[in-house]
């Protein structure tokens, strides 16, 4: 079996490189944070705190998250066009620290890398998901490297952006997702460190797959 786990905050590119990378190796791509994101964005439409964790807990009885065709369907619905805004960032980490929205997000990762081959990225896919797996990477960069990067992209896009906002949202982010109590961002003692603060993004896939031939 494959499965490569990568870890790493957010903005670091993990999403474009992982997929990328599934792709040259011909396996499938699973984003762990689109799972957290698609239940934060139902506890946005349904005004579901995360502090009220009874109300979270109702909400996932009727929710259902699946990941198919490299896409995650929220109730059947592709919600791939709505989770990446800065709301959704920081509600999806805000509800990520909650046991039983880790749990449900947990089962179905598990069982999709239970079966075959993949790359999985995330926070804690070295360290919980699949401690097992037979490569385990710890992407990072530069949080101020981060910043302009999803800056630009935003500017890109045609859309607004401020560069400090976005800089201060990334850090308070790092550290809610590391500083949490359940299964916080963190390398894996077998993971490899790869710092991409200086790398251009095809010069980030080859790291990675260079990574993945050495360990094959
Ligand atoms: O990777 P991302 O930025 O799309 O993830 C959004 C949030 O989801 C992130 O801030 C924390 C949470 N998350 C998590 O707790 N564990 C994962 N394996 C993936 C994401």
């Amino acid at each position: 079996m494959l499965r490569v786990a990568i870890d790493g905050p957010g903005g670091t590119g993990k999403s474009t490189i992982a997929k990328a990378v599934a792709e040259r190796f011909g396996i499938e791509y699973i984003d762990t944070g689109a799972m957290y994101r698609s239940i934060a964005l139902k506890s946005v439409r349904e005004g579901v705190s995360a502090d009220d964790v009874a109300a979270v807990e109702e909400m996932l009885r009727s929710t259902d998250i699946d990941f198919k065709d490299g896409k995650v369907w929220l109730d059947g619905e592709d919600v791939g066009g709505l989770i990446r805004t800065n709301e959704i960032s920081m509600a999806a980490s805000n509800i990520s620290k909650l046991p039983c929205v880790r749990a449900n997000v947990d089962e179905l990762s598990k069982r999709l890398a239970s079966t075959k081959d993949v790359v999985m990225e995330g926070r804690d896919i070295g360290t919980a998901v699949i401690p097992d797996a037979e490569v385990k990477i710890f992407m990072t960069a530069d949080p101020d490297v981060r910043a302009k990067r999803r800056y630009d992209q935003l500017i890109e896009q045609g859309k607004e952006a401020d560069l400090e906002k976005i800089a201060k949202e990334i850090r308070e982010r790092d550290y809610q997702d590391s500083h949490r109590e359940l299964n916080p961002l963190k390398q894996a003692d077998d993971a490899v460190f790869l710092d991409s603060t200086n790398m251009t993004i095809e010069e980030n896939i080859d790291a990675v797959a260079d990574i993945i031939n050495n360990a094959m």
